[in-house]
């Protein structure tokens, strides 16, 4: 027997379903967009709401129906055969095998539909189906487009640095990206051949792309009909720049989404065995960026308030410039015997954490190089291996 695997699209087409059963309800289910009507002697609780003619089925209702969905258990043998004798396609639930059209497990991930029919076994094709979607959503299977399509743009956070920290939406999109524009500090994922990869981190002494030539590159790819990924470490909006790139986006009326991600600010700490906001230790943690050292005059950062607010204090940035930092909070109050750790390279196999205090800092940390998270605070001391 040859079977030939066919899409129908059913949208505003006549699909009778004969029969009400659980069956029934639940084929009706996949059938969005079609014009359906059921023949049924009696239909269970919670059958579809749909055109119903509760009665025996008679060989007429067949009659302009672009496909017959014979659901019934007991009457299928008739409804086939009137389905054969007006050349009407017509899918038995009952035996498959019986069937000239049957349905297969359907399952959507964005634009793709994933179709399974495995051996006449419904519940092995299903199983395959839920396992294929996943693997779908989860960006495990090549979803990149071969064809031009709609350009877009993702804005997506990374995360800290292991490609095992990215969201499974960020995995998705990059699984399916024509174009990754990354930043120095997101995670060094692999990406399928023939991704164009634009790497545009800043090195620290080194070359740096101009930010507004980042936003015009993420632009032109998705106007020249791209998908893409501006990948970025952390969160996208933590002491980052996502928000002018997203207005540029829209400003360009390129469609756009912003992916979160996981912050080094949270998860530096977290990876370092440090609860920010431990139970009866503090109530509060302060994100501030040391990227201007105290005194700078560009610098919006009120150390004297932070030291006297207390909590936990998460710094980015802050490496050239802990020294600075530490002598302000102590100047503003904060006690020199304060708790403080530095988790450098956070998620990546380099990782290492110097726990200090506020008066040691500057001589305990000469060596740390960035990225780094500093953690000044009480919950320091609650660190656990
Ligand atoms: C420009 S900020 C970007 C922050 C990022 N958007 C985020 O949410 O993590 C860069 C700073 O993030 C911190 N950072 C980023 N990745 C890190 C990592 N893997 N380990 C420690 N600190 C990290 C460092 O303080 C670094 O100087």
């Amino acid at each position: 027997m040859s079977r030939f695997p066919l899409h129908l699209d059913l949208t505003g087409r006549r699909v009778l379903v004969v029969g009400g059963g659980a069956v029934a309800a639940r084929r009706i289910g996949s059938l969005a967009g079609a014009l359906v009507d059921v023949v049924a002697p009696e239909v269970v609780d919670g059958f579809p709401d749909v055109p119903l003619q509760r009665r025996a089925f008679r060989d007429s209702d067949v009659d302009g129906a672009w496909l017959v969905l014979a659901c019934t258990g007991v009457v299928d043998d008739a409804v086939a055969a009137a389905c054969e004798q007006r050349k009407v396609w017509c899918v038995r639930a009952d035996d498959a095998s019986l069937s000239p059209a049957w349905v297969p497990a359907v399952a959507r991930v964005d634009d793709v539909v994933v179709s399974v029919t495995a051996g006449r076994d419904p519940r092995r094709a299903v199983g395959l189906r839920d396992a294929l979607a996943l693997a779908l959503e989860t960006g495990d299977l090549p979803l990149r487009r071969s064809r031009p399509g709609t350009g877009s743009v993702a804005v997506v956070g990374g995360g800290p640095g292991d490609p095992g920290l990215l969201t499974v939406r960020a995995r998705r999109l990059l699984a399916g990206a024509d174009v990754v524009v990354r930043d120095r500090l997101a995670p060094q994922v692999e990406l399928p051949e023939g991704v164009e990869v634009v790497e545009v981190g800043k090195t620290p002494g080194g070359p740096s792309w101009d930010q507004r030539d980042i936003e015009a590159l993420l632009v032109a790819r998705a106007q020249d009909g791209k998908r893409v990924v501006r990948l970025k470490g952390g969160d996208v909006h933590v002491f980052a720049r996502g928000i002018e790139e997203v207005a540029a986006c829209a400003d360009a009326g390129v469609a756009f989404e912003v992916v979160p991600g996981i912050s080094s600010a949270l998860a530096g700490p977290t990876l370092a065995g440090i609860p920010v906001t431990a139970r009866g230790v503090t109530q509060t943690v302060s994100v501030v960026t040391a990227h201007l050292p105290p005194g700078d005059p560009g610098s919006t950062v009120d150390w004297d308030a932070l030291a006297r607010l207390g909590g936990t204090l998460v710094l980015l940035m802050a490496v050239g410039r802990l020294p600075a930092v530490c002598d302000a909070l102590v100047a503003g109050g904060r006690d020199p015997s304060t708790p403080v750790a530095v988790v450098q390279d956070a998620s990546l196999p380099t990782q290492r954490t110097i726990v200090t205090t506020l008066a040691d800092a500057a001589a305990d940390t000469a060596d740390v190089r960035a990225p780094a998270v500093v953690v000044v605070g009480e919950v320091v001391a609650e660190r656990h291996a």
